[in-house]
């Protein structure tokens, strides 16, 4: 059990009641029970979201926007609340804002053309992070081979933080856009949002943030930040895959041509013209993803009920007790130390290959990952072809860190070590 102060309130996190809501958690892999940590490569899903995608099926399953029937009208009424309730979770001024897409990668290749190719030209700037995943990077790469424009990077410090000292020297007058993560996917790092979108601002830089890694552990509100874009996937966040969101401000949407045609996304068609839908149909041509929409909503009001800051506070438990007990493992060493880390921990183990520690971990029913988790560019920054990596979600236990540091141990003994 955690215990959080919030004001004059101490809030404990009984991890047993929620892991009871995840049905995936209770069985068995290679006769272990799972200890399932590679929740930042997907997360698992609670029955209140289970729920309400069995639910739509069961009830209302009818397409969108289309039906004057009763089953039509409640799908298009889940679906809208669903938008509200995305709305909400990054506190966007209005629903319009936010786009329902596949996922975070859907939605930067959908900035990627609808917004900065009409205005690119050759010899223009993008810039991104040494830490990005590569669905912020190759978006981005594409369309510089394009235009003719190039691709900038700010590097990141042996700690795995971003230097910020190189950011005003790399921000110039040719940059048209800064697209970097909010949480390293790969070191952990939580990067300092606010005080980045204030200074690409300051030199008139729109700013665009994968927020794939954060949305299931940071609190957002994308006015504050005053980003002009942010995008999260659905399945990183105890939602379901398919389904992701873009935030656009309003202006920017509404600049922006559609980038896809289809049903749904117009106002009228002839054979000589379309005239299109406002935003944000204007971006979703085609039958969406209803039930990943609502799965979604499901799944934020459900975080929402057990409390972000909670849920936070005990993942960085996981954290410290993780971190102190891998250091204290023969071998270890962990890549990204930053100050300010979500509970993701990369790490190598000398004299044993990434996959082999993932595979015989497996065998003890430990999930991790291993690979260079979509971010080569940081593997090579950090002189590694791979890592395994070890990400918490909220119902992970304590003693699931002391089964990792024990299954760590047992790779030494395998691997003769
Ligand atoms: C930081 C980051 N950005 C983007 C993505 C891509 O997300 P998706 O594959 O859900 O589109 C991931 C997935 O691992 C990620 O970790």
């Amino acid at each position: 059990m955690t215990a959080v102060t919030t004001g004059a309130m101490t809030l404990p996190l009984d991890v047993e009641p929620i892991r009871a809501q995840f049905p995936v958690l209770h069985q068995e892999v290679n006769g272990q029970p799972l200890a399932y940590l590679d929740n930042a490569a997907t997360t698992q899903k609670p029955r209140a979201v289970i729920d309400a995608v069995s639910g739509f099926y069961e009830r209302d399953c009818a397409n969108v926007h289309r039906g004057v029937h009763a089953l039509s009208a409640r799908a298009t009424e889940a679906y809208e609340a669903a938008r509200g309730s995305v709305q909400r979770r990054l506190n966007a001024r209005r629903p319009g804002e936010i786009v329902f897409v596949r996922g975070a990668t859907e939605a930067i290749n959908l900035v990627a053309w609808s917004f900065l190719r009409p205005r690119l030209q050759a010899g223009d700037e993008i810039l991104v992070t040494e830490m990005e995943h590569h669905a912020n990077i190759v978006p981005w790469q594409l369309l510089c081979q394009q235009i003719g424009a190039q691709l900038r990077v700010v590097p990141v410090t042996d700690s795995g933080e971003l230097r910020l000292e190189a950011l005003d020297g790399l921000l110039g007058d040719r940059t048209r856009l800064l697209a970097l993560t909010h949480v390293s996917n790969a070191l952990g790092t939580i990067n300092p949002v606010a005080e980045i979108v204030a200074r690409a601002h300051a030199r008139g830089v729109p700013v665009l943030v994968d927020g794939a890694q954060a949305l299931p552990h940071v609190a957002m509100d994308v006015q504050a930040l005053d980003v002009d874009f942010y995008v999260f996937s659905g399945h990183k966040t105890y939602g379901p895959s398919g389904i992701g969101a873009l935030y656009g401000k309003h202006e920017h949407l509404q600049a922006m041509p559609p980038w896809q045609g289809g049903g749904e996304m117009i106002l009228s068609v002839t054979f000589d013209r379309t005239t299109f839908a406002a935003p944000p149909l204007r971006f979703e041509a085609g039958t969406p993803d209803m039930e990943g929409a609502i799965g979604l909503a499901a799944a934020l009001e459900w975080l929402e009920s057990v409390g972000l800051e909670r849920a936070a506070a005990h993942e960085r438990e996981l954290l410290d007790h993780a971190t102190r007990a891998l250091r204290s493992v023969p071998g270890v060493r962990i890549i990204g130390t930053a100050a300010e880390k979500a509970a993701i921990i990369s790490f190598t183990m000398e004299g044993a290959h990434p996959h082999d520690i993932g595979t015989i971990l497996d065998h003890e029913g430990i999930a991790v990952r291993t690979g260079h988790h979509c971010a080569q560019p940081l593997m090579r920054r950090f002189g590694v072809p791979a890592t395994a990596r070890a990400s918490f979600a909220l119902y992970n236990t304590h003693a699931e860190v002391e089964r990792l540091v024990e299954g760590l141990h047992q790779v030494r003994r395998v691997l003769g070590r």
